[in-house]
Parts: C-alpha cells; structure tokens; sequence
C-alpha cells in the first residue's frame, strides 16, 4: 500500500505571517505551495524569492505546485532553491521528458500535473521519468472550490497504471479535499492529498491533518 501523505496548502494560510503558518503544520508530510503567475491560470500568488525562502525555514519539505506558463525555463530554478518536490503542468510545457529529467538531474523530485480536462493516457509513457502525477481535483487557481467528481476514473485508471508499472511514482489530488471528499480520492487509488482550506481553514490544523490522514489510508 503506498503511503498516505496529507500536504496542506499554503494558499489558504496567512501570508502574512508564513513562518508561523508552516508551524503549524509541521506533523504535514510537505508543505504544498501554490505558484501562480496570472497566466496559466486566473490568479497570482508567490514565486521564486518567497519559496527560496520558505524552503529555508520551512520545519517540512516543500511541494512546489508550478501553476506558470514556460514551465521548462522556470521550473529548474525551484529545484536549484534546494525544493524537494517540483510539480509542473503538462499543458505548460514543451518537453515534459526533457524537464523531468533536468528536475531530477538537480536533485529535486519530478511531478507532472494535469488539470481536470487533460487526459492521462499520452503521458504514461513518461511514468519512469517522473516521481509524482498529479491529478488535479478542480480547475487550477483557487483555493475552497468543490471537489469534481468526473476526476475518479481518471484517478483510477492512473493508479491501474502506476500500479502495472511497479515504479515509485506517488499520485497525488489537489483541490476540494476535505474530510468528507478524501476517501472518493483515497478509494480510487490517490495516495498524496493536497488540502487548503480544510487545514488552514480549521480552528487546529495539527488535528486537522490527522483526521485526514485517517480518512485518506485506504
Ligand atoms: C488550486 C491549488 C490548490 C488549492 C487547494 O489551484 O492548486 O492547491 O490551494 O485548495 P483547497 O484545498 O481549498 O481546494
Ligand atoms: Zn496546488
């Protein structure tokens, strides 16, 4: 059974006070953060200076979720900040294989992302080149939006893959996880869950995760 890990999202936490913000969840597995550049999709967030920053001080490792148009000249950088996780989106890059590679070559692990309209199929020919898929769960861009339901059988057919393979290749879901979506994701064979809203939304994140995390082993 593939580990279950619970990575909250630092687009929901105060920006304001980040530092605090990751303490708060430091029983996390890693520390999702969002990267938007009102390109790719319809909103803003933070990029590079801040994650080099965070990913000094940060008491969990950083899952970098590059939400940014020219993914392959980008997406190297956040790896030479030392991040240990480096997600981009399929549609945002040329040479996916080739980005891969160069993200593993720095030391970083190598996530591929698709939103919920892009199918699975012409990429899992790359599996062996990356060491996360993820499936995302709404449409990228903003946090407290509702789980779409139509993802799971592409989440199922990812993990039928993952599992005929018999790589290390985690998969992972991002939006709309909460206590009570979880385990439609858990069921259909993720086993890494992003979550903003339903951690930093709650009056104790710690506990939070916990509850998540008891919900999403399947
Ligand atoms: C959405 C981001 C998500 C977002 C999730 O584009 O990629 O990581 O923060 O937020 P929730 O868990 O609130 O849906
Ligand atoms: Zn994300």
């Amino acid at each position: 059974m593939a580990k279950c890990c619970i990575n909250p999202s630092i687009l929901s936490a105060d920006f304001a006070n980040l530092e605090a913000e990751l303490h708060r969840i430091s029983n996390a597995d890693a520390v999702h953060v969002d990267v938007m550049d009102n390109h790719f999709v319809p909103n803003l967030s933070l990029g590079l200076p801040v994650v080099s920053r965070l990913q000094e001080i940060s008491p969990v490792p950083l899952d970098a979720h590059l939400m940014i148009e020219h993914a392959d000249r980008w997406a190297p950088a956040y790896a030479d900040a030392g991040v240990a996780s480096v997600t981009f989106h399929a549609e945002a890059s040329i040479a996916p294989i080739k980005l891969a590679r160069e993200l593993r070559a720095r030391g970083a692990k190598a996530g591929l992302a698709l939103r919920p309209g892009s199918g699975v199929e012409p990429f899992l020919d790359m599996l062996s080149e990356i060491d996360m898929l993820l499936i995302m769960t709404v449409e990228p861009g903003f946090g407290g939006q509702e789980f779409l339901d139509l993802t799971l059988p592409k989440i199922r057919r990812a993990r039928a893959a993952i599992d005929a393979s018999g790589l290390d290749v985690a998969l992972q879901v991002d939006g709309g996880i909460t206590e009570d979506t979880i385990w439609r994701a858990a069921d259909a064979g993720a086993n890494v869950f992003v979550a903003g809203s339903a951690v930093y939304g709650a009056e104790d994140p710690a506990g939070a995760i916990e509850r998540l995390r008891a919900s999403g082993r399947r």
